[in-house]
């Protein structure tokens, strides 16, 4: 009985063991296996750390998706125009051919000038740096990753922190040709007037009473949220 406990244990401390080495084996830098998505040169990056030769999915690609593809009327749960719906990762990929942007369907729509053109005219085109960050997540392979967001609660003024962070999750839907809820979040003073409204902050931290937000996409991360309660509490400057 007591030999039996003692080779279980013996046993256990051994796989303990093996558990172990595999861990050391995953953090060890410079295996070239850290995160997905890496091309940029040599010896790969700790998983989780941002590395700013990778586009990812999850931090840059879905959102951009979300906030200018899954709004009502258009590639949603319900209406998913054409039969296309965008809102998860499988969906998407769909429309992609790993490691070849200039043969993805999701790639050529949005690159079109014509009226073709993905989101469709009167809406505006994604911008240079949108379409540029789609065709290096495709070409990377386009993988289902992310990373660390790098998120400051110091910073908090409109243009470094606010401005942006519209700019990414939320001006696809709220914007004068696309007009989510009557809510228009393209400039300093539209998004003011949302802040001053409360709905602003109701709405990101879904708090009882108002819809949640930005919809068909991830919460924004705690530190998104702080920083837009700071900005408000500050008195919501153009800064
Ligand atoms: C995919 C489209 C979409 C995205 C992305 C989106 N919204 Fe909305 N938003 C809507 C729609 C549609 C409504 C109208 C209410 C509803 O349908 O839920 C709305 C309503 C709102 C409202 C009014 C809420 C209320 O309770 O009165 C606010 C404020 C708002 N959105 C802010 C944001 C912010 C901030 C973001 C980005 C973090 C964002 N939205 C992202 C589509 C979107």
């Amino acid at each position: 009985m007591k030999t039996r406990i003692i080779s279980v244990l013996i046993a256990g401390i051994a796989v303990l063991a093996l558990l172990n080495g595999c861990r050391h084996e995953i953090l060890s830098p410079g295996n070239g296996s850290g995160t997905g998505g890496g091309t940029g040169g040599g010896g790969g990056t700790p998983a989780g750390t941002c590395s700013p030769d990778s586009a990812y999915f999850v931090k840059d690609i879905m959102p951009i998706i979300a906030s200018n593809c899954t709004m009502s009327g258009c590639h949603d749960n319900i209406t998913h125009a054409d039969g296309v719906n965008l809102t998860t990762y499988t969906q998407i990929m769909k429309y992609v051919k790993a490691g070849n942007a200039g043969d993805s369907k999701l790639y050529k729509v949005i690159i079109k000038t014509d009226g073709e053109r993905m989101p469709p005219p009167p809406m505006p085109p994604l911008t240079a740096g949108q379409k540029a960050l789609i065709q290096k997540w495709i070409n990377q392979g386009a993988k289902n990753n992310n990373c660390g967001a790098d998120c400051d609660t110091a910073l908090f003024t409109f243009s470094g922190a606010i401005k942006p962070l519209m700019d990414s999750r939320c001006v696809g839907c709220h914007n004068p040709s696309s007009l989510g809820g009557n809510i228009d979040l393209s400039t300093y003073s539209a998004v003011r007037t949302s802040a001053l409204t409360g709905k602003l902050y109701g709405s990101i931290a879904h708090q009882p009473g108002y819809s949640p937000m930005p919809k068909n996409s991830a919460k924004l991360s705690d530190c998104e949220i702080t920083r837009v309660q700071k900005w408000i509490a500050a008195g919501s400057p153009n800064n």
